[in-house]
């Protein structure tokens, strides 16, 4: 039965969860409320707080919208605009890849062994991971690269709203450093094949960048020139860090040890997948 009974903030997000729920998504109810506070412009964990207060039109109308973006497919993170990243709020809009949990934990990773000196984010996109270090750590300076122009306008923009100084600087890998005495070189490069890339979900090959994810034949192009070329911009002792598929970690530090850096080490993710390669350059080479 249709009424004129205006909405309640209740009663929208019921009619936002059965519609998500009716598209496939799987938290339906977690996702309604996120929708709602990004919609009402309340903070995270408000959508529920005031259940009887009644709606706007506009209000309804804007939570209908977000909504019907993301069950027609659309990453939440682009509906809402925003992602979460350890301590930091980025925007997410397209321009460069959703920044995933997995890769908070490379940053705490790097943070462990080197939170000072010189340190530089290669294949920076949104800046996540530069910014974070720059948040968390206490580094003289904090250098990204990435080769996609809108990537870095993205990333300069996270930059500045979080207020972090970083240089950002547009190039092929490590190009941009030449002449640059790191202590760490940390990057989550590209690295899936061709054929994993087109097993992906639809939606992220839909939304997402496709020079974010796939890097040749066998995924490792971009890794397998970093390792070859990163000991140029990294000074002796400092450190290599990177993002792998984890099902290519072992193939990873035996590249890095036949690239001349030591103590090659495999760390695991927050799911337990091999997904970290650290590695050193000799104090000697
Ligand atoms: C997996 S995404 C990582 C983005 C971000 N660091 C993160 O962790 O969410 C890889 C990034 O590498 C960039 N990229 C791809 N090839 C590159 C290259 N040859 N030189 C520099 N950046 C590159 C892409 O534009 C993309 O932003």
């Amino acid at each position: 039965m249709v009424t004129d009974r205006p909405q309640t903030a209740a009663s929208a997000l019921e009619s936002a969860a059965e519609l998500l729920q009716g598209a496939g998504v799987v938290d339906a109810r977690r996702e309604a409320a996120r929708l709602a506070e990004a919609a009402w412009s309340l903070d995270a964990g408000q959508a529920r707080l005031h259940p009887d207060r009644v709606l706007g039109q506009a209000e309804a109308d804007h939570l209908a919208r977000l909504a019907n973006r993301r069950a027609g497919g659309e990453p939440l993170a682009h509906v809402t605009g925003t992602i979460g990243f350890r301590h930091l709020l980025l925007a997410a809009d397209g321009r460069a890849l959703i920044p995933r949990p997995e890769t908070e934990g490379l940053v705490a990773l790097v943070l462990d062994r080197m939170g000072v000196g010189v340190v530089a984010d290669v294949c920076t996109g949104s800046g996540c991971i530069a910014l974070s270090l720059a948040q968390e750590g206490r580094y003289q300076r904090v250098i990204g690269v990435d080769s996609s122009r809108e990537a870095l306008a993205q990333a300069r923009e996270n930059g500045e709203r979080a207020g972090l100084a970083i240089e950002w600087r547009l190039g092929d890998l490590i190009g941009p450093l030449r002449g640059e005495s790191l202590d760490v070189l940390v990057a989550n490069p590209p690295y899936l094949t061709d054929r994993e890339y087109h097993m992906l979900e639809p939606a992220v090959r839909a939304w997402e960048p496709r020079v974010a994810l796939e890097s040749g034949k066998d995924g490792l192009d971009a890794t397998r020139q970093l390792l070859r070329e990163g000991h140029t911009v990294v000074k002796p002792g400092g450190w290599i860090a990177l993002e792998v598929d984890c099902h290519r970690a072992a193939d990873v530090a035996a590249l890095a040890a036949g690239s001349g850096w030591i103590e090659p080490a495999v760390h695991m993710d927050l799911y337990d997948r091999a997904r970290y390669v650290l590695a050193r350059r000799s104090e000697t080479s």
